[in-house]
């Protein structure tokens, strides 16, 4: 009886399921070409410093000046470059908490974070 509801079902679950598959990959195609203008977004940089300050300052230190992990300020960075930043964040730190964050965060994002952190601008959300 209930395998026979369950057959039922079938080509109903395999529509739901279909149409959710070609709706993921529509948006993976549409954010991809967004990513692909090498551009962020207003909006996407917003949310990039809400993370900033929320998730990386959960270790970094609610103003980034350091905490579990080492301050996140221009000072800190001296005789650093964006790209040593960039695959930090994208890649992380095997064996320390550092973790890589590529799967949420662009290589475009990781660049405009590396950025930001480095022009200081921190400071003015900090205040
Ligand atoms: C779970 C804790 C944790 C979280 C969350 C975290 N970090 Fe880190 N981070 C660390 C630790 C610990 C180190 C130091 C790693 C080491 O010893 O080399 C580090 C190192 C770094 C460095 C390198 C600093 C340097 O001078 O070498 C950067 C850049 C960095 N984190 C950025 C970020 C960013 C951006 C985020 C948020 C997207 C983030 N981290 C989230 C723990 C964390």
């Amino acid at each position: 009886m209930s395998e026979q509801l369950s057959s039922n079902k079938t080509p109903l679950q395999l529509t739901v399921a279909l149409s959710f598959i070609a709706l993921v990959s529509m948006f993976m195609l549409v954010s991809q070409q967004s990513f692909a203008t090498g551009k962020t977004t207003p909006e996407r940089a917003e949310e990039l410093t809400h993370l900033l300050l929320h998730d990386c300052g959960s270790c970094h230190g609610m103003t980034l000046k350091g905490g579990l992990g080492p301050s996140l300020l221009p000072e800190q960075f001296k005789d650093k470059n964006a790209d040593y930043i960039k695959y930090t964040i994208l890649y992380g730190r095997s064996g320390t908490p550092m973790p890589p964050w590529k799967s949420i965060i662009s290589e475009q994002d990781a660049e405009w974070l590396a950025e930001f952190l480095l022009s200081g601008r921190i400071a003015q959300l900090n205040k």
